[in-house]
């Protein structure tokens, strides 16, 4: 079986498959894990917040939409699709602990080099096996169907690591509204405070409120249904176990989350007239 890497887009179904949408984002992620690999401070960080809004989302709709169709279609789509699964927890993990270091700490460049390694092996391991299998069992119909699915779920899939969320329906899906809607506002948050420009002195504060509000909403056990225990959190990031649950059900939750959308969009416009 060819790598997807090695083969033309016609080869992989044309521009709408799913497996040339695959591979177009890997291009995009590779460079920027170059460009990552040789950069420091803001640069850094701004790269760091490049790589999320771009694996973060693209995760979910593979963990949503393609590897249940794996399971389905593959009698060793389990055995497959838990390795990569494996791979996204740990970079859940991984980017949950960079955003909790303290800075300065050694452990930093460490936790930094093991994922930009993982995320190559995730490629590799997608690019490699798991695309060609499942290109194997499909036509290029069946294949741009399924690209524009992936596609669908792609734009609207949270933008951040979440460790506690199943890696699997219906956890993950349940998940994707409250934390599309926190994540998305802490993207336009987090970019404003990167620009070095002045800015309403209230956004580092409420970046990390949302931060840690996006950890609480994990923490539903709702969001944990259909979880494989080989993707379980390893460590239960104890200093956020600690906090009270605010919000009682999914319900509560999506709703205080869209209300943080329009609080947040305000903060971030007005900052922006501000500037003016
Ligand atoms: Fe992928
Ligand atoms: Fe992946």
């Amino acid at each position: 079986m060819r790598s997807v890497a090695v083969q033309t887009d016609r080869e992989l179904g044309g521009s709408a498959s799913v497996l040339v949408r695959q591979k177009r984002d890997h291009v995009r992620l590779n460079e920027l894990l170059g460009r990552l690999e040789v950069s420091a401070g803001a640069e850094q960080q701004h790269l760091l917040l490049k790589v999320y809004r771009l694996v973060f989302p693209h995760a979910f709709a593979e963990e949503s939409v393609l590897w249940p169709v794996m399971r389905r279609m593959l009698p060793d789509g389990g055995t497959l699709t838990r390795e990569v699964e494996r791979e996204h927890q740990e970079v859940n993990e991984l980017v949950t602990e960079l955003e909790h270091i303290r800075p300065g700490d050694a452990r930093r460049d460490e936790i930094l080099d093991r994922l930009i390694d993982v995320l190559r092996e995730d490629v590799r391991d997608e690019e490699d096996v798991l695309l060609p299998r499942l290109q194997s069992v499909l036509r290029p119909r069946q294949l741009q169907a399924l690209g524009l699915a992936w596609e669908g779920v792609r734009r609207v899939a949270p933008t951040r690591a979440h460790p506690i969320v199943s890696r699997r329906p219906p956890g993950n899906v349940v998940a994707a509204l409250p934390l599309t809607a926190v994540d998305r506002v802490r993207d336009r948050i987090d970019a404003r405070l990167l620009t070095g420009l002045p800015s309403d002195s209230r956004l580092p504060r409420l970046s990390s409120v949302l931060t840690r509000l996006s950890h609480r909403i994990e923490l539903l056990p709702v969001m944990r249904r259909g979880e494989d225990s080989s993707t379980r959190s390893s460590r239960r990031l104890p200093r956020l176990v600690r906090f009270p649950y605010v919000l009682k059900g999914a319900a509560g939750v999506a709703a205080f989350a869209l209300l943080v959308l329009v609080v947040g969009g305000r903060s971030v416009s007005g900052a922006r007239r501000g500037d003016r």
